[in-house]
């Protein structure tokens, strides 16, 4: 951390996220186990708060957390970590209900709405328990926090705090960054009346909020603009706002791509593709991602251009995420279904044609960076995409981004990037089409383009920006 944009000190700054950068599982036998933590907002964090002396506030997940925390085993690398423990039900009704099956469905404009969100008794309920969480959380920072210091308050799992710490600590300088996309006027109004005027009431509470790219600040500050949503949260006062998009570590990310156990993942890629062009995408299995549609514009590829059998692999490398969900299950077996269809039609003896990776592995996952030709991310609504930004630094083969124009990083990347409508499959076909058949001048030309766009910010620009941005809610 930088913490010097406003004379900060480092080690009075309090950072709070849902997940922290340390997780525990139980092993077969029983015993717990450390896990990293993982996600773009995790593994961007660790690297800057490591040594820094910060706080970093976080929710145990689950029970292996609540008993590493009971046996002291959750600590920091040179900061303090500080995991809030609130019951399994409330942590469920938090984390599964309302943050990830309505608000986030609700943020990436992903309701089925002739169906789905139902906010009967039972969702009422969870929103008592999003409510709790916000609470015990509040608490653990209002009651550590140094006087006057900077909360950084990350991602829409704490929509009510900014309200809770205003009212307890309004000393604190405080911040919500919002990793994903924010919801139109229009979307929000589908949440219960006093749920919508509680999380603008809540969200007014902050000092700021910070959005990766103008369009979601841009519904954010909507939200406070509209007349039946001013209304119902009795303001139509947005709070300050900046946009500021992350970016990758460049140091630390070059740094374990260029490792052994990259390079050997990297040995066994080539191997497996048999010197074919590739088409890669990373991802988390989740419904933004777009993962089957990227499946099926790779076959329209195959059948509207046959010069491209047997010379081009699409390697999917989507990992497991949000388990608990069983929206999320599905569409795993939806993608990996998807796969076996394809390579059932298309494969030959000697190829073929995608190559599914389902377990998380994050070597091989920055060792197929640096050597795809094509990096596909199509997602339907996105807020950032930090892949592919962590493709445009390590790439070493000249690829080509194709690049979903509803992703927050579109704004950035856009002058670099072949865009495509992330609904439409055959125009995602026709782009991988050009992408594969561009001449070497233009991906050099390309890729040097979206390198130096990557390099124009690093990660600790983003958290300074959140430092400069934090200031009392009355200020
Ligand atoms: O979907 C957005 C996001 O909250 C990111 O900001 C973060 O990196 C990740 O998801 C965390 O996911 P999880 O729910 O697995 O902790």
């Amino acid at each position: 951390m930088t913490a010097d944009a406003r004379g900060e000190r480092a080690d009075e700054c309090t950072v709070v996220s849902n997940r922290g950068p340390l997780s525990f599982r139980f092993d077969a036998a029983g015993a717990l186990e450390a896990v990293p933590g993982g996600g773009g907002l995790v593994s961007s964090l660790q690297p800057l708060l490591a040594g820094s002396g910060a706080t970093w506030v976080s929710v145990a997940m689950g029970a292996a957390d609540r008993a590493a925390v009971d046996e002291g085993r959750m600590v920091g690398d040179g900061m303090t970590l500080l995991p809030v423990v609130v019951d399994d039900a409330t942590y469920r009704a938090a984390y599964d209900v309302v943050a990830n099956t309505t608000l986030w469905y609700c943020h990436h404009h992903l309701f089925d709405l002739p169906r789905r969100p139902r906010f009967d008794r039972y969702w009422r309920e969870a929103w008592e328990g999003y409510r709790r969480y916000n609470q015990a959380v509040g608490d653990a920072v209002a009651d550590n926090a140094p006087d006057g210091s900077a909360v950084l308050v990350q991602d829409y799992h704490f929509s009510l705090l900014g309200r809770i710490l205003a009212e307890r600590r309004p000393d604190l300088r405080t911040v919500h960054f919002c990793h994903i996309p924010f919801a139109d006027p229009n979307m929000l109004r589908v949440l219960p009346d006093a749920a919508a005027a509680e999380l603008l009431a809540g969200l007014a509470g902050y000092g700021a909020c910070g959005f990766h790219a103008r369009r979601w600040e841009d519904g954010f500050r909507a939200c406070y603009a509209d007349a039946a949503l001013a209304a119902l949260a009795g303001t139509s006062t947005a709070p300050r706002t900046f946009v500021s998009p992350l970016s990758p570590d460049h140091e630390s990310l070059t740094a374990e791509a260029a490792g052994a156990e990259c390079e050997r993942a990297a040995a066994t890629l080539r191997a497996q593709t048999g010197g074919r062009r590739m088409v890669l995408r990373v991802d988390r299995v989740e419904p933004s991602k777009n993962i089957v549609r990227g499946m099926l514009a790779f076959e329209e590829l195959l059948l509207a251009y046959p010069e491209w059998r047997d010379k081009v692999v699409h390697v999917a490398l989507v990992y497991p995420s949000r388990q608990g969900l069983a929206d999320y299950l599905a569409l795993g077996a939806e993608v990996a279904h998807t796969a076996e269809r394809i390579n059932h039609v298309w494969r030959t003896p000697t190829w073929t044609p995608i190559a599914l990776h389902v377990e998380d592995d994050r070597a091989r996952s920055l060792a197929a960076l640096t050597m795809a030709d094509v990096l596909l991310v199509n997602p339907v609504r996105d807020g950032l995409n930090l892949v592919a930004k962590e493709g445009a630094l390590l790439n070493r083969a000249d690829g080509v981004l194709v690049l979903s124009r509803e992703a927050g990083a579109w704004e950035e990347l856009a002058g670099a990037a072949l865009g495509v409508n992330p609904f439409d499959v055959s125009g995602t076909a026709d782009a991988l089409h050009r992408a594969l058949s561009m001449d070497a001048a233009e991906r050099r030309r390309r890729a040097a383009d979206l390198r130096a766009l990557v390099l124009a910010r690093d990660a600790s620009d983003w958290l300074d920006d959140q430092l400069r941005a934090a200031v009392a809610p009355s200020a």
